[in-house]
């Protein structure tokens, strides 16, 4: 621990908030484990380093996922809250809290700082025309609206660029707009849009890109935004919108850009609150407290000139530094959030320990905004070349001798060859605070070399006892603080490494301490990685194989369908109460009206996933799901030929 506490740093963090309506993925989980490190790290030595995140909430996707899933928003975020939680744990992702932006403590800080705008004269009103469905009545953002590209003319392109020919354009060129929604064609309309003015914030933003800690690219980035055509910011969107209603206003919210990094503030204010802290200590224009944010560079738009506008004219305090990394790819092809081609987190995480990609990711990792490619031979590769092979290597051989001593170790150690070891530590503590981990991750496992090549040079199995004793010995210190200086990064290994070492003090300031108490019988922190196979041009989670016995935990069944009727306020779901033979009636709501009439249906024999978990949604308890296939033109129920009975098993 840190003695001296006038050197002691007090430090806020955040990773971006994921949106709450799909699951992670390993996107995500690079950019948690590029924060989590750099706030383990400095918490090893010796400073103050909370982390901060959310789920972000709001918005149109949102809204129309719970619509789709015929759930509540509410309900829908509290799932993938739940499902987000979890898969950070798996990664060892260590918040201080993890809120929601869909919180009151978020409306408060969005009210607060809109209203500070709004006295300071920063917010505008504009009448604007944008397109609207008359079907869905609603106003359609560009990613809802579909056409042909004014540029090439590929069909079927979102309203604000062309997947073919990569242009980008402004969604009032596409050609034959339809709605994404509905199909049909939208209208245009005018609406009345609140702004913030962003123009009147220039030079306090380029104040800003002077003084705060952003990588160069970034800085000529945000600059070139910043002396080109900055616009006024609209900040309104109409209902029905899944948000925070805007104060004094009818049926206008916050777009949900204004709340998501106001979610930040949210996070630490709940997190405050119930830790006898007040925020005003944490995160104000006084506070000791240093503000950096965790980002991917698609949104450094958004905080780098829209969040520091945003903070200064609530009178806030301004982050340090955002810290701005490239995306992910995964055997050199882009994983793409709208193609659905990520690897979701919990997917990796069946495949291999969640600890080692944080360990592959780190060796990759640096202060660049490049991207970092996750190959999955050079994964396999990498692991059992330092991890096995050279950290656990030095415990593994060196534990045997110290065995035979009652597993103590001995004073008489090579000082000399440890006090090199500790003396490394200036330099990593560098590498570790400006974010180069792939440096950090060179020079530890130069060090392991070192302490291999000092045990072969040594022959401790060619020496008596005593010798062989105080070999291992040297190079058990060794693993200590190697172990130590790997904490960060892969802490349930290291963890499992002091446990094995006996001790309990393990900060960076710790490297020093004697090991008193005998240590623990060996038993190996990792096993070898067998080669991960993936089968070229198809995405892994289509790979995963399940075995007979997964297939079996599924209790498939023969259904008749009783009756079928529309659900009122649901557009896609048709309530279908099924005859289940001996499991009796169920009733399941089914995505399927857009492609069957309910009378229709009475006496057809579906398929029953019988044993999925119950589902409460907005119109009554769902039981099961019927089987269906589906592609543009309409949805195909799967079902046995006649003659099959209602509760027959499938198999
Ligand atoms: O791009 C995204 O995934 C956003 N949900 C990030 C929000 S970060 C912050 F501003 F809230
Ligand atoms: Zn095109």
């Amino acid at each position: 621990m840190d003695s001296d506490n006038t050197n002691k740093r007090k430090i806020l963090v955040t990773s971006a908030l994921p949106y709450a309506n799909s699951s992670l993925h390993l996107g995500h989980i690079l950019e948690a484990v590029q924060t989590d490190i750099w706030v383990r790290f400095h918490n090893l030595n010796g400073n103050e380093c909370l982390y901060f995140c959310a789920d972000d909430t709001h918005g149109t996707p949102v809204m129309l996922k719970a619509k789709e899933d015929g759930i509540n928003p509410e309900q829908l975020i509290s799932e993938v809250k739940k499902d987000h939680m979890e898969t950070y744990e798996l990664y060892d992702i260590n918040f201080t809290n993890f809120h929601s932006t869909h919180s009151d403590e978020n409306k408060k800080y969005s009210e607060f700082i809109y209203n500070k705008a709004k006295e300071k004269d920063l917010i505008t009103r504009k009448t604007i025309k944008q397109l609207y469905d008359e079907k869905e009545s609603m106003f359609l953002s560009d990613r809802f609206v579909k056409g042909a590209c004014p540029k090439c003319n590929e069909e079927d392109q979102y309203g604000d660029g062309c997947s073919k020919c990569g242009a980008t354009y402004d969604v009032s060129d596409i050609k034959n707009p339809i709605s994404a929604l509905s199909g049909t064609k939208p209208i245009y309309k005018n609406s009345e849009h609140i702004f913030f003015n962003l123009p009147k914030q220039a030079n306090l933003l380029k104040e800003f890109l002077k003084k705060s800690d952003l990588q160069k690219p970034i800085v000529n980035k945000l600059s070139e935004w910043l002396n080109d055509d900055l616009q006024q910011w609209d900040i309104s969107r109409d209902a029905p919108y899944f948000g925070f209603n805007i104060p004094s206003e009818i049926d206008k919210y916050f777009y949900v850009w204004l709340d998501a990094p106001i979610g930040y503030i949210a996070s630490i204010d709940n997190w405050a609150n119930s830790n006898n802290k007040k925020i005003e200590d944490l995160w104000s224009k006084d506070s000791e407290y240093e503000i950096y944010h965790f980002i991917g560079k698609d949104i450094a738009y958004f905080h780098g000139l829209f969040w520091p506008a945003l903070l200064d004219s609530a009178d806030l305090k301004l982050p340090n530094g955002i810290y701005v990394h490239g995306f992910l790819t995964i055997n050199g092809e882009k994983m793409s959030k709208s193609k659905g081609t990520g690897i979701l987190a919990r997917e990796f995480a069946d495949i291999s320990d969640p600890e080692l990609l944080r360990y592959y990711f780190a060796a990759k990792l640096n202060d660049k905004v490049e991207d970092i490619d996750l190959n999955l031979e050079d994964y396999v590769t990498r692991i059992n070349s330092d991890l096995v092979g050279k950290y656990c290597n030095i415990a593994s051989r060196c534990s045997s001798f110290i065995k035979k001593n009652n597993n103590e170790l001995t004073e008489e150690i090579d000082n000399e060859f440890i006090a090199d070891i500790v003396l490394k530590k200036d330099l990593l503590v560098n590498h570790y605070n400006s974010r180069n981990y792939s440096k950090a991750i060179r020079l530890i496992m130069d060090i392991a070399d070192d302490v291999n090549k000092y045990i072969n040079d040594s022959t401790p199995w060619k020496k008596d006892l005593n010798e062989a004793v105080e070999i291992a010995s040297t190079a058990i210190y060794a693993f200590r603080i190697l172990s130590i200086y790997l904490s960060p990064i892969i802490p349930k290994i290291t963890k499992n490494a002091f446990g094995f070492l006996n001790t309990e003090k393990n900060s960076f300031e710790d490297l020093d301490l004697a090991i008193e108490k005998p240590i623990n019988n060996y038993t190996p922190l990792l096993n070898r990685l067998e080669p991960i196979e993936i089968k070229k041009d198809e995405p892994m989670n289509d790979n995963n194989y399940i075995d007979i016995k997964q297939f079996a935990e599924i209790d498939l069944r023969v259904a008749k369908i009783v009756k079928a009727s529309n659900v009122e306020g649901a557009d896609k779901l048709l309530k279908l109460n099924l005859d289940v033979g001996d499991l009796g009636e169920r009733q399941v709501f089914a995505g399927i009206k857009k492609s069957y009439d309910p009378q229709d249906l009475k006496d057809k024999l579906v398929i029953l996933v019988s044993n999925l978990e119950p589902r409460q949604m907005k119109f009554g308890l769902s039981e099961g799901m019927v089987l269906a296939s589906s592609d543009n033109e309409g949805i195909y129920l799967i079902s046995p030929d006649s003659g099959a009975k209602p509760g027959l098993r499938v198999k």
